[in-house]
């Protein structure tokens, strides 16, 4: 488009205006937007006011750029220029189609001086409609991206919205695609238990058969090879019930951890503190198959997790678990003690932040790369 010609534009759906206009202005080109009444949900009258005044102001518009399909009337009448007009994914898979819209779209599209598409696999229908139509792409600004963050599992970002006209499950089963091939893509994962038959949990889950599992002891287990990501979750390391051996958990996760690398853990913050001082057991679940209490003892940190199952015959049978229950801070101690800090703490994997009234935490502590070391 000459820098000679005025092009004043109708309707911005999706922000096709603004990119332009912007990419313009970058480019050094003196061009604006004007926001008009109907974004405000202006009147019909507002609306004309606003254009007679636009008439006043630039009398040497020459072409309007209409955004739209079914949206060029407002290019006729007193107002009539040529007009270019540009096709949104929906008009040309969809409203063309259909009866109550077809007239409209085909007469914004037979009167358009020029006909440009917007979505790259609406090539053929476009094509069939207006035979010299041509694909308009939009550039992305990346700094207008949502910000990037590390996330515990792949992410995929489309620069599109979404829903069922669009294609939405076509979409979603893509993304979940390329998800699952990023994830299996170079990622070694290796695991230590104690168990034998919790390896055997494991590996009835799908793909549990692909990730090597050394039976051994998380403070002193040591795996081949050097690590990006070590992590215990699900109050694991609240199994461990001496203060030494959650210790040298934390040193031996550190000692797994390439510079740079994270050690991540998952826990809840001790319900001890709702406890009176006088008090010691807490329930957590009171239900008819299962009763379930935490008992604490602050004098050592140790708890009983206390599960009573409700049996066919009606009794219950009573299952004790130990474990030592720990402060936030006291595992930054460690952390520290094993030469790890503190990266990031949120209350749960959704990055909720963490809070006073949080009653877990997902909590990353990084090995400083060595120059930082
Ligand atoms: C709460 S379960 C977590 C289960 C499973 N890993 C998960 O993430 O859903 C705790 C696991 O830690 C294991 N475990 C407990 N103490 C351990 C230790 N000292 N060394 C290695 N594994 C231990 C248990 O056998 C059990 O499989």
């Amino acid at each position: 488009m000459s820098d000679q010609i005025r092009v004043t534009q109708l309707f911005d759906c999706a922000d096709v205006g603004k990119t332009i206009v912007t990419a313009a202005v970058s480019q050094g080109k003196p061009w604006k937007i004007i926001q008009g009444p109907w974004t405000r949900g202006g009147t019909k009258a507002a609306y004309y006011r606003f254009r007679l005044e636009q008439a006043a102001a630039y009398p040497r518009t020459q072409l309007w750029h209409v955004n739209m399909g079914g949206r060029a009337k407002w290019a006729r009448g007193v107002f009539s220029r040529p007009y270019a007009l540009t096709l949104h994914g929906t008009d040309i898979r969809e409203n063309y189609w259909q009866d109550q819209h077809h007239a409209m779209m085909k007469g914004d599209i037979d009167g358009a001086g020029h006909v440009w598409y917007m979505t790259p696999d609406l090539r053929e229908k476009a094509e069939s409609v207006r035979a010299d139509a041509q694909y308009l792409p939009i550039p992305v600004n990346p700094e207008e991206l949502p910000a990037w963050n590390r996330a515990s599992k792949p992410r995929v970002f489309f620069p599109s919205r979404w829903d069922a006209s669009k294609g939405g499950d076509a979409l979603l089963q893509t993304a979940a695609e390329v998800v699952s091939a990023v994830a299996g893509r170079g990622v070694d994962v290796s695991g230590i238990d104690l168990s034998t038959a919790m390896v055997e949990q494991l590996r009835a889950k799908p793909g549990g058969d692909a990730v090597p599992v050394v039976i051994g002891d998380m403070t002193t287990t040591r795996v081949d090879g050097d690590f990006d990501l070590v992590y215990l979750v699900f109050n694991t390391i609240g199994n461990l019930t001496e203060q030494d051996d959650q210790v040298a958990c934390f040193g031996n996760a550190a000692a797994h951890l390439r510079p740079g690398g994270a050690f991540v853990i998952e826990t809840g913050v001790p319900g001890a503190r709702s406890l009176a001082p006088t008090e010691s057991f807490r329930v957590f679940h009171h239900g008819d198959a299962h009763v379930g209490i935490d008992e604490y003892d602050p004098a050592t940190q140790r708890m009983f997790s206390h599960h009573y199952l409700r049996q066919a015959d009606g009794s219950y049978l009573r299952r004790s678990l130990p474990f030592r229950y720990t402060w936030p801070a006291e595992l930054d101690l460690m952390a520290r003690l094993a030469g790890l800090r503190l990266r990031e703490r949120w209350a749960d994997w959704s990055r909720t932040p963490f809070t006073a009234t949080s009653d877990a935490h997902v909590s990353v502590w990084e090995k400083p790369a060595a120059d930082a070391a």
